[in-house]
């Protein structure tokens, strides 16, 4: 009887113990967003141009997210994140958000920072929000987050922090609602490093940290100077002819270099060990001088915008010791709305108490290297532009296209030849040594073998002569499994494949709501708030467009 009862309390303490200490034990999320970066511009893909060894540690010592999905372009992509819905769910499938249109995230939308403090965590964002920003309810600090260092807009300038778009020219750079005037001269990447290892330096470890770092890397800066690094990085690299390319690596450098900074701040914090660090890029690369940049896709077709395997499958990775199964490509099919449940899992909520989202929850799957339950990807419905795609089991259909089809191609660089892929700097940069001081250090071994199975080779001798569709007059049809480069178009031998699929995308059509773009506002011109841009709807009583300006 005694024996019983003591059991029993014995018991009820070990419950009650181990409650607290899961409470205490909910992971650290570092969620770091790279802006256009391409499937091509980081090592652990099979480039061996540019190095990125912070980058890649993560990816050998956690999963390589190798068939992961993104959408084509930067709001949208946001809002997915952000919400766990396809964009044509939340109005947000069309273009960008401008600073100068009456337009932000639904506030109707729950958000993954709101979900994440539901669950005790403390949320600050580091860099873009992209999402609108033309009264205060739609910024950051009034959605979740309790800080916010960083920009509005679509992409800055990294020293002086203007950004130039239609209609005018601004500074761009905010401490929650105050202008970062005194940032000035500070190159971004840098500020936002500095940034976010202030925040891991003195959070309350009471709480776990959920930081979302979206960096204005990769992404172009203004006209003028479109590809923006220190003298000194665009000189080292200066082993990469192509001048557009050698900046640009200069600017992928200092993102990584941030990424090996961020990792070494949780290390030196005691946080690394219960944390989990999410890599990703927003969409695909912008390739060939689209937008004045210079990113790689390679061997993927299409660009950013485009809703090819270039601009929708993305280059990301996921770290955390709590996967089970770790070091290895995660071959697992996974979309960036995915995320939001995910997460919530994997810091112990239940995902499937939300409804109404698009997002598969991946924890499960992903840490156990369990079959995914993302069976099919609608990558983007616009009925503006005229482009819809979407992928169902190993098929992926294709109706209409961006740019008049000029952007239907395969662009280099491939990177693999006449250059060195340096293991040793895996382990020796700032992340493979935060890694190794928790045992978590990929081996070379594991890099060796790693590498090749995430590295996607075609059987192309050239690409650029390769012309079997044309969007502009057919649907294309192609197995993504067996032709993930989009060279043989099949849809005239599966019609009913292609019947399929255009049933499939009808039914996600069903579901859109239109695009909630608005024109631009001329009120929300820079000019007239002392060329900053602003909350300018905050001012007016209507804050909504008046005139018309047409882009
Ligand atoms: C933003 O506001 C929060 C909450 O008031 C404050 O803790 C934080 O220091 C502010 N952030 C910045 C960068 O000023
Ligand atoms: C951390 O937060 C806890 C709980 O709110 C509080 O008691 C403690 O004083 C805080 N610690 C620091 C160093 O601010
Ligand atoms: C250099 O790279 C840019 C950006 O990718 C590209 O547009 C341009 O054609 C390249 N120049 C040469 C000479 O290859
Ligand atoms: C897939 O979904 C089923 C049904 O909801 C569930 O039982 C299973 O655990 C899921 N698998 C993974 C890997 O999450
Ligand atoms: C689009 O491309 C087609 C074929 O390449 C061409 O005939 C047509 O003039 C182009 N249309 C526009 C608006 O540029
Ligand atoms: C790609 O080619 C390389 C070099 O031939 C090979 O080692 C690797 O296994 C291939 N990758 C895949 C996924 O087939
Ligand atoms: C979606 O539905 C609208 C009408 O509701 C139609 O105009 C549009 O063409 C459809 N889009 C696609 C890709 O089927």
């Amino acid at each position: 009887m005694i024996l019983l009862r003591d059991t029993a309390w014995i018991l009820s303490l070990f419950y009650s113990v181990t409650l607290i200490a899961c409470e205490t034990r909910k992971p650290n999320i570092i969620f770091i967003v790279a802006d256009d970066l391409g499937w091509n511009d980081v090592g652990f893909h099979g480039s061996n141009q540019i190095p990125t060894p912070n980058i890649d540690a993560l990816a050998y010592s956690g999963l390589i997210l190798n068939n992961y999905y993104v959408t084509a372009l930067c709001t949208p992509s946001r809002s997915a994140i952000m919400t766990g819905k396809y964009p044509i769910h939340t109005g947000m499938q069309h273009m960008i958000v401008y600073g100068a249109e009456a337009r932000g995230l639904p506030l109707t939308e729950k958000l993954l920072p709101q979900y994440l403090q539901d669950l005790g965590y403390e949320n600050h964002i580091v860099g873009k929000w992209h999402l609108g920003s033309y009264k205060r309810e739609y910024t950051p600090t009034f959605r979740g987050f309790k800080s916010h260092l960083g920009y509005w807009t679509g992409h800055h300038d990294y020293n002086e922090h203007t950004a130039m778009e239609t209609p005018g020219w601004g500074l761009d750079m905010r401490r929650n609602l105050s202008i970062a005037y005194d940032l000035h001269g500070k190159y971004s990447t840098d500020v936002f490093t500095e940034e976010s290892v202030r925040i891991i330096k003195n959070h309350n470890i009471s709480k776990p940290l959920f930081l979302y770092l979206a960096h204005a890397a990769v992404h172009s800066g203004n006209p003028y100077n479109p590809l923006p690094a220190p003298d000194d990085v665009v000189k080292s690299f200066s082993f990469i002819k192509n001048y557009s390319r050698q900046r640009f690596a200069a600017v992928l450098s200092k993102l990584d270099q941030s990424v090996g900074a961020v990792t070494q701040a949780l290390a030196d914090r005691g946080l690394l060990s219960n944390s989990l660090i999410v890599f990703t890029t927003d969409n695909g690369g912008p390739a060939n001088n689209f937008n004045l940049n210079a990113a790689s896709n390679f061997p993927l077709k299409g660009v950013k915008n485009t809703l090819w395997e270039g601009g929708v499958r993305g280059s990301a990775l996921l770290w955390s010791p709590l996967i089970r199964k770790p070091n290895r490509i995660a071959k697992q099919r996974m979309h960036l709305v995915d995320w939001l449940p995910t997460l919530i899992d994997a810091a112990g909520g239940d995902s499937r108490q939300i409804m109404d989202i698009d997002g598969v929850t991946q924890w499960k799957a992903l840490s156990n290297n369990e079959p995914s339950n993302r069976t099919e990807i609608l990558h983007n419905i616009d009925d503006i532009l005229g482009n819809a795609a979407i992928t169902v089991g190993s098929w992926k259909l294709l109706k209409g296209t961006t740019y008049n089809g000029s952007w239907d191609n395969w662009y280099g660089p491939s990177g693999r030849t006449g250059y060195h892929y340096n293991v040793q700097q895996i382990m020796d940069c700032p992340a493979g040594k935060a890694l190794l001081r928790i045992n978590k250090a990929a081996t070379v071994q594991q890099i060796l073998d790693m590498r090749p199975q995430a590295t996607i080779n075609c059987s192309i001798s050239d690409f650029s002569h390769q012309v079997n569709c044309n969007l502009l007059e057919e649907l294309c049809l192609f197995n993504i499994e067996e032709d993930p480069c989009e060279v043989n178009n099949k849809a005239k031998s599966f019609p009913d494949v292609v019947a399929h699929l255009l049933e499939r995308l009808d039914s996600y059509n069903k579901t859109a709501i239109p695009p909630g773009n608005l024109p631009l506002d001329p009120r929300g011109n820079p000019k007239y708030w002392n060329h900053v841009w602003t909350n300018f709807g905050d001012y007016f009583p209507d804050g909504g467009a008046t005139t018309v300006i047409n882009i």
